[in-house]
């Protein structure tokens, strides 16, 4: 599968969100969008009102990253939204395979994410319900963290039970993505990339995309 490259707006300027993803569109696949809700982690940022809107002006289709307690109830709405990928944190939801064939039938594709510390063992059953797996490769919360290189092994293992497994399955990397670090993350198996800070302290935003989808494409 090819490579997909994901901005995330968490660093851009939350006064001007429609330039910002303007400023994002003819390079990039997707926008990641990070929801957080002040409970699952120790930041807020936006919620369905905002996505909704952005939605109204974004040319990316959005990868929803809900880092939220109970998505069980509440990420639905993204999906039917509109929302072309909506992933669930594995440590907030009651009922994982519930939710993701939820999503799915609301028509997005379903994500689900780990922790850096969360194994991917005991979700292993879980693959053939999700069209995404996302490795946080930083503590969720903020953008411009260190890239945590210990979660490399679960990376490859994860591209291992993918491959097992078989189906489309996007294996996310989200997290201190940058020029330093995205050889290494598509060396393990990663194929979609999240990357904050990396596009968003970039002068030239375009260009920073680009860059990024040519270093994973190596
Ligand atoms: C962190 C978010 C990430 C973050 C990535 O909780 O899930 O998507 O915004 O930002 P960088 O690339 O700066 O680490
Ligand atoms: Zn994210």
């Amino acid at each position: 599968m090819a490579v997909q490259i994901s901005p995330s707006i968490l660093n851009s300027d939350f006064a001007r969100l429609a330039d910002e993803v303007a400023a994002i569109s003819p390079a990039a696949d997707w926008v990641h969008v990070d929801v957080m809700d002040n409970h699952f982690v120790p930041n807020l940022t936006l919620g369905l009102p905002i996505v909704e809107s952005l939605m109204r002006v974004s040319e990316l289709p959005l990868d929803c990253h809900l880092m939220i307690e109970d998505p069980d109830r509440w990420a639905p709405a993204y999906a039917e939204a509109g929302a072309r990928s909506v992933t669930f944190h594995v440590e907030a939801a009651a009922a994982p395979i519930r939710l993701a064939r939820s999503l799915r039938a609301a028509g997005a594709r379903a994500g689900l994410a780990l922790k850096p510390a969360t194994p991917i063992e005991p979700y292993e059953d879980l693959l053939p319900e999700l069209d995404m797996v996302l490795i946080m490769s930083v503590e969720p919360g903020f953008g411009g963290q260190r890239f945590l290189e210990t979660v490399l092994p679960k990376v490859r293992r994860t591209r291992e039970a993918i491959a097992r497994h078989g189906g489309q399955i996007w294996l996310q990397m989200d997290g201190g993505v940058s020029a330093e670090t995205i050889e290494r993350c598509a060396d393990a198996g990663a194929d979609v990339f999240v990357a904050g800070s990396a596009v968003y302290a970039a002068e030239d935003r375009d260009r920073a995309v680009r860059e990024l989808r040519a270093l994973a494409e190596k």
